[in-house]
């Protein structure tokens, strides 16, 4: 399993920025359930199931370290509610460095 880097840029009121380092990740480990790993809840109002965009997260570098899209989020991409650098954080997971925004 390759090293995994993670910056989450949170763009809440404080504008923090948060990195964190995995060494490894579970196989298919999604970005939300690694972030809430560490503390950070991103979105959940659907429980993960890829129906809701709560957890819509921004790509900034890394894109290409992301599993597929899922069909939920072809739907929603199809819809105009998941833009071309946005993933559902429930429904990827990476295999190399990634760099998301979480706007909080
Ligand atoms: S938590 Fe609902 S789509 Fe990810």
């Amino acid at each position: 399993m390759p090293k995994i880097t993670i910056l989450f840029s949170v763009s809440d009121a404080s504008s923090s920025t948060r990195i964190i380092e995995k060494e490894s990740v579970l196989d298919g480990e999604s970005l939300q359930s690694i972030a809430l790993d560490e503390g950070i809840r991103i979105g959940g109002a659907c429980g993960g199931m890829g129906l809701c965009t709560t957890c819509r997260v921004v790509i900034l570098e890394g894109a290409e370290s992301l599993s597929r899209l899922t069909r939920e989020e072809k739907n929603f991409r199809a819809q105009n509610l998941l833009k071309e650098n946005e993933r559902l954080a429930c429904q990827c997971s990476p295999t190399s460095d990634v760099t998301i925004l979480v706007e909080a």
